[in-house]
Order: C-alpha cells, then sequence, then structure tokens
C-alpha cells in the first residue's frame, strides 16, 4: 500500500435519475505507484473526466473505494478533502484557467502567497520555475500576450508550484499544436521525474503516448490495463491476463 500514490477499488459513479441515469463508472479499479507516469484514454464521454475528478478528490464516487497517498478520501469530510487536495494535489486543464489580468509571474506567485509563502519567496519560486521552462523572456506579460503553448506552460508551472506529491492533467495539449503538445510533454514530465511526483494525464493525443508508463484505456465503464505506448493490441486479451500482482495494477 505504502509504494502506491492512489487506490481506486470498485468505484462506480452515474449521473441522472430513474430512466434517465447513466452508469458512467462500473467497479473501476486502478492502482498508480508512487512516482509513476500514468495516462487515462478512452472515447468522448467514456467517463475519462469523471474519473480524473474522482482520483483527484474533486468528485465523490458513489460506491467505491478511494486511498490516496494512503489515506482513505472517503473517510474525510468536505473540508477536510479541501484541505487535502490542496496540501497534496496539483492539477492542469485543457484551459489553462490563468487568471487575465495578472502576468505569468503574479499567476504563479498568487497560488504559492495564498498558501501562505511571503511575496519574495513566491517570487523567486515562480520565476525559478518559469525559468526551467523555458518563459523567462515572458514572465511579465499577461495570459493574452502569451501564445497558447506559453500559456499552457505557466499553467504547468502553477501546477508544480505548491509541489504536490500527485499531478492530474486533463486533456493538457488538447488546445495546442503537435509541436507545442510535445514541447509541453517533455517539460512536464521531466520537472515530474526529477522531483518523483506521481502523474495522471486524460488525453486522447496519441502522440504524446510515448510520454506515459502505462495508458490504462477507459471501456464500458471500466478500466483495462495497456502497459507502453504502442501496445494497445492488448486490449484484447482476455481480462484476466491483463491483471498484474504488483503495485501498478488495474483491479477493475
Ligand atoms: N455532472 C454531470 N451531470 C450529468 N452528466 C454528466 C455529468 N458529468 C459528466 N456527465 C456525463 O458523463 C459522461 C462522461 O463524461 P466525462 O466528461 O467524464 O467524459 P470524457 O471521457 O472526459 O469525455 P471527453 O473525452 O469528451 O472529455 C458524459 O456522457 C457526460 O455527459
Ligand atoms: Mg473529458
Amino acid at each position: 500500500m505504502s509504494s502506491l500514490s492512489i487506490l481506486a477499488c470498485g468505484v462506480h459513479k452515474s449521473f441522472g435519475t430513474g430512466a434517465q441515469r447513466t452508469h458512467i463508472l462500473k467497479s473501476a479499479g486502478l492502482g498508480i505507484a508512487a512516482g509513476e507516469i500514468v495516462f487515462l484514454a478512452g472515447p468522448s464521454g467514456s467517463g475519462k473526466t469523471t474519473l480524473l475528478s474522482i482520483l483527484g478528490c474533486l468528485l465523490t464516487p458513489d460506491e467505491g473505494g478511494l486511498h490516496v497517498l494512503g489515506h482513505d478520501v472517503g473517510a474525510l469530510n468536505h473540508a477536510q478533502r479541501t484541505a487535502f487536495r490542496c496540501q497534496y494535489l496539483g492539477f492542469i486543464f485543457q484551459t489553462f484557467n490563468l487568471f487575465p489580468t495578472l502576468s505569468a509571474l503574479d499567476n504563479i506567485a498568487l497560488s504559492l502567497v495564498m498558501r501562505g509563502l511571503s511575496a519574495p519567496q513566491a517570487n523567486a519560486r515562480s520565476l525559478a520555475l518559469l525559468e526551467q521552462l523555458g518563459l523567462q523572456q515572458r514572465v511579465h506579460l499577461r495570459p493574452a500576450q502569451l501564445s497558447t503553448g506559453e500559456c499552457q506552460r505557466v499553467a504547468v508551472a502553477r501546477a508544480l508550484a505548491n509541489e504536490p506529491a500527485i499531478l492530474l492533467a486533463d486533456e493538457p495539449t488538447a488546445s495546442l499544436d503537435g509541436e507545442n503538445g510535445q514541447l509541453v510533454l517533455q517539460l512536464l514530465t521531466d520537472l515530474v521525474r526529477q522531483r518523483g511526483m506521481t502523474l495522471v494525464v486524460v488525453t486522447h493525443d496519441h502522440r504524446i503516448f510515448p510520454f506515459a508508463d502505462r495508458i490504462v484505456h477507459l471501456e464500458n465503464g471500466r478500466l483495462i490495463r495497456a502497459s507502453k505506448p504502442g501496445d494497445l493490441a492488448n486490449l484484447s486479451t482476455p481480462k484476466e491476463q491483463r491483471h498484474e500482482r504488483n503495485g501498478a495494477t488495474v483491479c477493475g
């Protein structure tokens, strides 16, 4: 258990009521090892964002257990869950969610000041991160003055700034062209590996699959393991053969 960052077992999630009820996740299970980079793939509407939101403690499953960093998330109340998320989890979204009136530097520094750092500390850490992401010439520009690829790099810097143990990204390359998508993923995965963070990425983008340690495919509300990029042919093997006994497991 201790080598696992995330362990989800028997997760059910449905939306709607009565005849309109749709079961999105059906006994989905997944174990993610500490430091692992896992991509969640699957058709549109298959529940990838729903699952990521559950793993990120933003959404509560109807049934099933979720342990994150050894904590039983189901046992936390709303306030405890929020505090847990702020302390240990970081998020990157497709549309960046940057403050439009703040510079790149201030977008990052603000999130650190809100977490208790002094302004000089927050500025120094933000600047260092922007430099690591190749944005040292862009620190004083606002989002509208940055390219989409640069905006996503600022969002990556902001998500990394608090040094979360786990980073969750929903379609982080969807707004980027192929070249910028590769660049952002290269920078993101390099920084995540340097820091020993766990990274979970929802993506449709096959071009970034090589950055994953493991790709997990969402199919009919369940998770099916594909060991490595290019290994999606494994998805047609019997379910029992796909289960693993080590820390990084699909336990649907
Ligand atoms: N709050 C909600 N209320 C009702 N239905 C919802 C809600 N959230 C998601 N759904 C439905 O659940 C299904 C899965 O949605 P989800 O956003 O998780 O899919 P996805 O795999 O991320 O799709 P995409 O690749 O298009 O982003 C969709 O049919 C969606 O309409
Ligand atoms: Mg989605």
